[in-house]
């Protein structure tokens, strides 16, 4: 069993829109997939509500819970566990991403949230857990060509530590659509640009961290 966290101190990064998008990929791909939503705010938690399906499975508790919650995952045969985190919460970021094999960390590719990417980059420098960040939210490509802004932030974040993701994720309307029924966007649109960046997102991740 493999444990990925996705982290980030700021808000409103994309930390549950894509552990969502993630867990569905995931288990698309055929895996047995748990998704822990550690947030007090519960919004993964409410999405799995309104989807009213069985899979992913999900369940909800904390960062300094997490050995329990993993090893009761491990003996109901889950292969893979994605953990939504919240913002603004060191101790219990830091509590998921030392329990887990990967940290994914979601920033949008705006100046504002750049800078504020130091505070998550410190919490995961003492661990030896491998850590990637992925922008989110990004102009989308035109002519297969990335935005000047997300080049930008490219080279920003190369004076950190952690490698960023070559997979950037765009800003879409198919995200906050399908989130208001319980879906991901590749159940709203199979053949969309939304669920063809998830899928490269997730192909990524599965061969970077051997999931
Ligand atoms: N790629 C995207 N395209 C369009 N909208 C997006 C995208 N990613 C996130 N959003 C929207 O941005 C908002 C914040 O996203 P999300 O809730 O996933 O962030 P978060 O990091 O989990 O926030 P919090 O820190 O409050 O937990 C939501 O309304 C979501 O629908
Ligand atoms: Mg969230």
């Amino acid at each position: 069993m493999k444990t990925l966290s996705l982290i980030a101190q700021k808000g409103g990064t994309g930390k549950t829109t894509l552990a969502i998008h993630l867990a569905v990929q995931a288990q698309r791909d055929g895996l047995e997939v748990l998704l822990v939503d550690t947030d007090p705010q519960g919004s993964a938690g409410a999405w799995w509500q309104r989807r009213g399906a069985e899979e992913p499975a999900l369940v909800q508790g904390s960062g300094t819970e997490m050995a329990g919650i993993l090893a009761a995952a491990g003996a109901r045969g889950f292969e893979l566990v994605i953990v939504d985190t919240a913002p603004h919460s060191s101790e219990q970021s830091h509590a998921c991403a030392r329990a887990s094999d990967a940290v994914l960390i979601p920033t949008r590719p705006a100046i504002l949230d750049l800078d504020a990417i130091g505070a998550t980059t410190a919490l995961v420098a003492d661990l030896s857990v491998p850590a990637e960040i992925v922008l989110n939210a990004c102009p989308p490509p035109t002519r297969a060509q990335e935005p000047r802004i997300v080049a930008e932030a490219r080279e920003a974040l190369s004076a950190y530590a952690v490698p960023v993701c070559p997979v950037a994720v765009s800003h879409r309307v198919a995200y906050s659509h399908a989130l208001i029924d319980g879906r991901a966007v590749v159940e709203l649109e199979a053949k969309g640009k939304a669920a063809a960046e998830i899928d490269a997102l997730w192909r990524t991740l599965r061969e970077r961290v051997a999931l």
